[in-house]
């Protein structure tokens, strides 16, 4: 079998498998009691659909069509955690129970050995939120509350979301101007992910507003937003210069993640916010992490060759 047909047959079992996980994640989420618990679970839907349109995406462009179905066992799995008579403690621990620590290293390894260096960045990235995913499962789902904010730190909390939300919308954009003239496959991978994230965080948000009784008012300046669509999607500017700009933002030992966190812990009496902000918080961190690893290989390869 050549590497492509096994490309092409992975990212169908892909979206196959992601499309069932955010189903069963929308159930479990719609019928979860525990506000701390279901803004996890509405992070974790939204970002397997978004796994499930990057793969299906990768997939066409390839030359395959999707027509896979969910694995038996997941299958079943999916089923119990979409139940609203199973308890949120024995779903949690039947899905922990399925992936070991190490997460499905078969496809990691699987991932790192491609020579379709796009595909190949597109599943590690995907692998990133995975991890991201069960670790939260593993470490915080269950947690204890927050110790209550003080008085008056709601509306500054969702100021921030209104500003946050614009602010993915237009870096969505930006990732997209980008990919269309990105000349880096690998790179071109990893920023399909970013894309994504960026629209996933920016509809969870307005989403949480609109629970939230909030209408959104916020927008990024149309001359920024203008500037940044020009220089990200200029074909005259490298790739390596576009990375060299994302990173210059936030200097080492600067957390991109932090702010949103903080904000999310303003508004911590609400726990289904808070964790979706802290989620998000992560893979904002997650982005740049990998923007700037791959900044530092491209220039260390440059300087060795
Ligand atoms: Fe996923
Ligand atoms: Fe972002």
């Amino acid at each position: 079998m050549t590497e492509r047909t096994r490309v092409i047959t992975l990212l169908d079992e892909l979206q196959a498998a992601e499309r069932a996980g955010a189903t069963a994640l929308g159930e479990w989420a719609a019928g979860c009691r525990d506000p701390a618990l279901r803004g996890g679970l509405q992070v974790l839907r939204a970002r397997d659909a978004a796994h499930a349109a990057l793969a299906e995406a990768r997939l066409r462009a390839l030359g395959g069509q999707p027509s896979a179905q969910a694995g038996r066992n997941l299958q079943s799995l999916c089923s119990v955690l979409g139940t609203p008579d199973v308890s949120d403690r024995s779903k949690l621990t039947l899905l922990l129970s399925r992936f070991p620590d190490r997460v499905h290293d078969p496809f990691v390894q699987f991932a790192s050995q491609l020579t379709d260096e796009e595909t190949r960045a597109l599943l590690e990235t995907i692998g990133d939120d995975e991890r991201a995913s069960l670790r939260w499962l593993r470490e915080d789902a269950g947690g204890a509350a927050p110790a209550p904010p003080e008085d008056g730190r709601r509306g500054a909390g969702v100021a921030f979301m209104d500003a946050l939300a614009a602010a993915e919308t237009s870096g969505a954009q930006v990732f997209e101007a980008w990919i269309a003239v990105c000349a880096i496959p690998g790179l071109r991978g990893g920023l399909r992910t970013a894309a994504a994230r960026e629209r996933t965080h920016a509809t969870l948000l307005l989403d949480r507003l609109r629970a939230l009784g909030v209408a959104p008012t916020a927008s990024v300046p149309e001359p920024v937003r203008r500037a940044a669509l020009a220089r990200f999607g200029a074909r005259d500017v490298s790739d390596e210069d576009k990375l060299g700009a994302i990173i210059a933002r936030y200097p080492h030992g600067h957390d991109p993640g932090a702010p949103i966190a903080a904000a999310g812990d303003e508004l911590a009496p609400d726990l289904e916010t808070r964790n979706v902000l802290h989620l998000v918080a992560a893979a904002e961190t997650a982005t740049i992490g990998w923007l700037r690893a791959y900044h530092a290989a491209l220039t260390g390869g440059m300087r060795a060759g």
